[in-house]
């Protein structure tokens, strides 16, 4: 054990911790670790971290006393109460000026709680988004930090030398104040459930449709990945080609169709509702994975209706490829719309430009996307990716195929919740008439809830029917 100080402090020595406390200590910072259940600090010391700069203490005063002020303490435990109660015992502990950063998934309205209460001890606390999993947090993450900008300055350094490293900088970038990096977190992970399913129903119909084998799905991904660069279609490759050693078969073969949710989705599109902002295939995306779950019930009611798998037509295969790509776009564009007016409505002050910057690698939703994302920021006008020159000429580029595939797919039993979400949030956004007309009328009929007309200003009421003599 070095008798120095350590400049930075982990508390919580999970898959995270873990890796994020090598990750550190590799780029030059001596780390103290500290876990609630010692054994798990003691096998990481021996094993992992036996060769390394990295203090493991065994109490919570320990660990603290062993940091030099003003004290650095990330905290990577179960997000949600754990967060709260390694906060309570740590606040008799630290002093004035002490730094503390929340690294986990925790939702952002805790986070505003959090810095409420932190703050009136006289400390700080910086509510951090970190993606990548495990292995970004070991080789370099996306790291998406909010909270008070002096408390940010101090601990910069470390966090920036940790994230990934890219020809335009690390991807660690002050976000904005309060809950500002865990709100981008947030709509990280939306964005990356939205992509995820729409690779997924990529999958599906070229399994069922196209009636490819893994290996050959494997080696379109790859093709169509090579412009992209993203994370998200890499792993899809090697998931295609893994064969499951029991069986020798494809492994995804055994793997069971229900999918699971830790919530951040979930949190993504109902925030998107509270701020009145459409994210469709976010939101598609984690009703999917709810219908998934519904096992049981979709074995018992296949049984009761038949359809055929018979939308196949000819170039079915290359119109998916620019279906998937738009269906990937849209999922951004409606996470940074989002941010956009989250943005307005929490003062948050989000420079969309480093948004896109920080998720271009360390992340999961990392993509080469994220370069003429960022670019198209740099026009501090644009209010949706879909008016950016880039992508306005991919849409009129591919959107007959998304369309053509949407259609494909509907005729036959297969799902494509997210790719036909996509499909109608860019008809939508881009139609100058929608009948909301008729929705208004409605309105206006059984409640009296009134309307504005084309060609008068004004609210108006229509009395619909003679309540007298009905
Ligand atoms: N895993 C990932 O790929 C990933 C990626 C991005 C973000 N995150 C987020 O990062 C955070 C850490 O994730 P993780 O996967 O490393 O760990 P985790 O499985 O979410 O949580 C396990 C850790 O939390 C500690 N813990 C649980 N309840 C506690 C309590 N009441 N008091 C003190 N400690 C408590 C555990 O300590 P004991 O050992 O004593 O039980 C253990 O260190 C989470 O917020 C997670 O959502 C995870």
């Amino acid at each position: 054990m070095s008798s120095e100080e350590s400049e930075f402090g982990i508390i919580g020595m999970a898959v995270m911790g873990q890796n994020l406390a090598l990750n550190v200590e590799e780029s030059g910072y001596q780390v103290s670790v500290y876990n609630r259940t010692g054994s798990k600090t003691k096998e990481f010391k021996q094993q992992r971290a036996s060769d390394r700069d990295i203090v493991a203490t065994y109490e919570l005063e320990d660990f603290v006393s062993s940091l030099e002020r003003p004290r650095k303490i990330l905290i990577l435990v179960k997000a949600g109460d754990p967060v709260d109660m390694v906060i309570d015992q740590l606040l008799p502990l630290m002093e004035e000026g002490d730094i503390i950063i929340d690294g986990g998934n925790s939702h952002f309205q805790d986070t505003n709680r959090r810095v409420e209460k932190v703050e009136e001890e006289g400390l700080y606390y910086l509510g951090t988004g970190v993606s990548g999993g495990e292995y970004g947090a070991l080789h370099g993450p996306s790291i998406m930090p909010g909270g008070h900008p002096e408390a940010y300055e101090e601990v910069s350094d470390i966090l920036r030398s940790a994230a990934a490293q890219t020809p335009e900088g690390p991807t660690c970038e002050y976000l904005g104040p309060r809950s500002a990096g865990h709100y981008v977190k947030m709509v990280h992970n939306g964005i990356e459930y939205a992509v995820m399913q729409s690779i997924a129903e990529a999958y599906w119909a070229m399994e069922n449709l196209l009636e490819l084998n893994h290996e050959e799905m494997a080696d379109r991904f790859e093709e169509w990945n090579r412009p992209l660069e993203a994370y998200l279609m890499e792993i899809t490759v090697e998931i295609l080609r893994r064969e499951d050693e029991k069986m020798g078969r494809p492994l995804l073969q055994m793997i069971l169709d229900t999918a699971k949710q830790k919530g951040t989705g979930k949190w993504t599109s109902r925030s998107a509702l509270d701020l009145g902002v459409p994210t469709p295939t976010i939101t598609a995306a984690v009703d999917a994975r709810l219908l998934s779950s519904r096992k049981d019930q979709r074995g018992r009611l296949s049984e009761l209706y038949e359809t055929g798998n018979s939308g196949v037509y000819d170039g079915f295969g290359e119109d998916l490829e620019d279906a998937l790509y738009l269906s990937i776009v849209t999922a951004y564009a409606q996470g940074l719309d989002l941010l956009t007016v989250a943005s307005h409505e929490y003062d948050y002050s989000l420079d969309l430009q480093d948004v896109a910057r920080i998720w271009k690698d360390g992340c999961i939703i990392r993509s080469d996307l994220l370069d003429p994302i960022s670019e198209s920021y740099s026009d501090s006008e644009l209010d949706t990716l879909l008016a950016s020159k880039k992508f306005r000429d991919d849409y009129r580029d591919g959107l007959n195929s998304l369309q053509k595939v949407v259609s494909a797919i509907s005729k036959t039993n297969l799902i494509c919740p997210a790719l036909s979400a996509s499909l109608n949030y860019f008809n939508s956004l881009t139609s100058e008439r929608l009948p909301a007309n008729m929705i208004q009328a409605q309105r206006d009929y059984f409640g009296a809830h009134t309307y504005q007309r084309v060609d008068e200003e004004g609210t108006f009421h229509t009395e619909w029917q003679d309540i007298k003599n009905v």
